[in-house]
């Protein structure tokens, strides 16, 4: 069995900035991450277009609160506004740590953090590294990870938390090299494994985001939180999905339909194409539906509508956001230098996740907490983002709560002993179910019924939901996982048996993406990423309050927490 202080499963900015938080915190605790990938190759990584800090270096009259009442607004008021206020406050300090780390940042000419407009801030906030910032940030983390001694555990699929008599123990990982089964005891264990965007068909989220962390957490019976708020980010290069950075637009891209209209002056005038993401998004499914949308051969009424760079000027769209450039003419041939990209709505992040207070311990209901359990980033919700992020806060909270994380588990474990842990009874029963995969004399391939349930997903719980269709949803969720326990996997041994990987992920998927239907059926109204065309307003009095939704094989249990509200009262959310 292998002993740490403490495990940390994803090596993305969230998981590594916690364990560079602990290693300079205490030197002498004993630190590991595991990951599916090489932690390189998590997909913080792909973050394109900044993060959010009030350094004030290209505006001055920029304040914390202000960067606060974006983010709330933002969220359609759904946000814990104490957690808002420590993301926006601690932001600037944060981001200079990274500059001090090495972060090579875009620059002013005066030689200060270059700073540009994003959807939903009213200022020139977002700190970048061309359209490359979360590539520039991870590398520095990983770099500190080695310089502090943390252990890494690469291309290990971690496949079950250990949560016993409600205080968390470690995990049981699976080495995909050679197919080890490994039990890790630990004295804190934390989750920063990102979002789940393969639950559907078309998304900006690398393969690795199958949202485990999400399943294995709702699997031991705690809640996840909010996790009907799904955000579609409006520029999702057509056909394939990938993310073509909001910072296209905060350097002065246009949104255009058929008709050669920008039509987000219909939808938000005072923003336009720097609206929100989910009132953008919204906006241009709209515009597909009523038939406004292009093909490929330039007529009406095709899935897709131009982002337009020309007028951008050649200089700068290679300065400024190159590698967005690069995507178009790699993936589908067009040149932004002369030529509109087409882009629609792409799954590109999870609001919801599993319920942190702000020190980033995990909550066991509306008010309990998990003794020694842990998580921050993307998997986990502290709730800054509520029912809709704005783009440049998920790296900041990344940082900002992977900081604090680190540093509460440094405290946390300094007085705890390593707990006693079955090894045999993990080992036993994980490489049970392994050997049940591969026994299976099933009749479908993973990829079959991958694709139908991301089909599924897409279809009944995307942009626009209503009761009938989520129902109908539910349903063929069900048909989809009797499927999944008739999958044949082809590959019968331990070397790289990518196949067995997959059916875990599968597993995952399918976990969560019924949470999202339970919880998004739940909530009858409209709010942020949420949008019910049979309850298409906000409902405050009903609806004011974070969904919790426990798992068990017999069902999903819907339960609500309240909201903390400290600064901000609720208003009509207007742009
Ligand atoms: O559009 C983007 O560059 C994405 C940023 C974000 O999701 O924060």
């Amino acid at each position: 069995m292998f002993e740490h202080d403490v495990i940390i499963v994803g090596g993305g900015l969230a998981g590594c900035r916690a364990a560079v938080e602990i290693a300079r915190t205490d030197p002498s605790l004993n630190v590991a991450v595991v990951a599916k990938t090489h932690p390189i190759r998590s997909h913080s990584v792909a973050a394109q277009g900044g993060i959010a800090a009030t350094l004030k270096n290209v505006d001055s009259t920029d304040t914390w609160e202000a960067h606060a009442f974006d983010t709330v607004k933002g969220s359609d008021y759904l946000a814990d506004q104490d957690a808002v206020e420590i993301l926006t406050r601690e932001a600037p300090d944060v981001v200079i740590d990274l500059e001090h780390m090495g972060v090579l940042f875009s620059r002013l000419n005066d030689g200060r953090i270059a700073q540009r407009a994003f959807g939903g801030h009213s200022h020139h906030r977002t700190c970048y590294a061309a359209d490359k910032t979360g590539h520039a940030i991870l590398h520095e983390l990983v770099n500190n990870l080695r310089r502090y001694g943390v252990k890494i555990y690469q291309e290990w699929y971690v496949m079950r938390l250990i949560l016993e008599e409600g205080q968390a123990k470690g995990l049981v990982m699976y080495r995909i090299e050679d197919g080890k089964i490994e039990v890790v005891r630990a004295k804190a264990v934390m989750f920063a494994t990102g979002g789940y965007g393969r639950v559907y068909n078309t998304t900006s989220n690398d393969y690795a985001s199958t949202g485990d962390g999400l399943a294995m957490t709702a699997a031991a019976g705690l809640p996840l939180e909010d996790m009907e708020f799904v955000q579609f980010h409006p520029t999702g290069l057509y056909p394939v999905g990938v993310l073509i950075s909001e910072a296209v637009r905060g350097e002065g891209a246009y949104l255009i339909n058929s008709e050669g209209e920008r039509f987000m002056a219909r939808y938000a005038p005072s923003r336009m194409e720097l609206a929100p993401r989910d009132i953008t998004s919204r906006a241009i499914a709209y515009e597909i539906r009523a038939g406004r949308g292009i093909h490929s051969d330039g007529s009406a009424g095709g899935p897709f509508v131009y982002l337009d760079l020309r007028h951008m000027g050649k200089e700068k769209i290679m300065s400024r956001v190159p590698f967005c450039w690069e995507e178009a003419h790699r993936l589908v041939g067009v040149d932004a230098v002369t030529q509109p990209m087409p882009v629609r709505p792409t799954i590109h992040y999870c609001m919801g996740g599993i319920p942190v207070n702000t020190n980033g311990q995990v909550r066991s209901s509306g008010e309990g907490l998990v003794d020694g359990f842990f998580s921050a980033g993307e998997t986990a919700c502290v709730s800054v983002h509520g029912a809709n992020r704005l783009g440049s806060n998920s790296l900041l909270e990344c940082v900002v709560y992977g900081r604090r994380t680190g540093a509460a588990i440094a405290q946390f474990v300094q007085k705890r002993k390593l707990p006693l842990v079955d090894e045999q009874r993990y080992i036993t029963e994980a490489k049970q179910q392994i050997q049940t995969l591969l026994d299976q004399p099933g009749k479908y391939r993973i990829n079959q019924v991958r694709q139908a349930f991301q089909d599924c997903m897409t279809q009944y719980c995307g942009v626009f939901r209503t009761e009938e269709l989520m129902r109908e949803g539910l349903l063929k969720l069900e048909e989809l996982q009797q499927q999944y326990s008739q999958i044949y996997l082809d590959d019968k041994g331990d070397c790289w048996n990518t196949e067995i990987v997959e059916a875990m992920e599968m597993r995952s998927l399918m976990l969560v993406g019924r949470i999202i239907l339970e919880s998004a059926a739940n909530r009858r109204e409209s709010r942020g990423a949420h949008f019910r065309e049979d309850y298409p307003e906000r409902d405050d009095p009903n609806f004011l309050k974070h969904t919790m939704a426990y798992y068990s094989p017999a069902g999903i249990d819907i339960q609500y927490r309240h909201v903390a509200m400290t600064m901000f009262q609720p208003q009509e959310r207007k742009y």
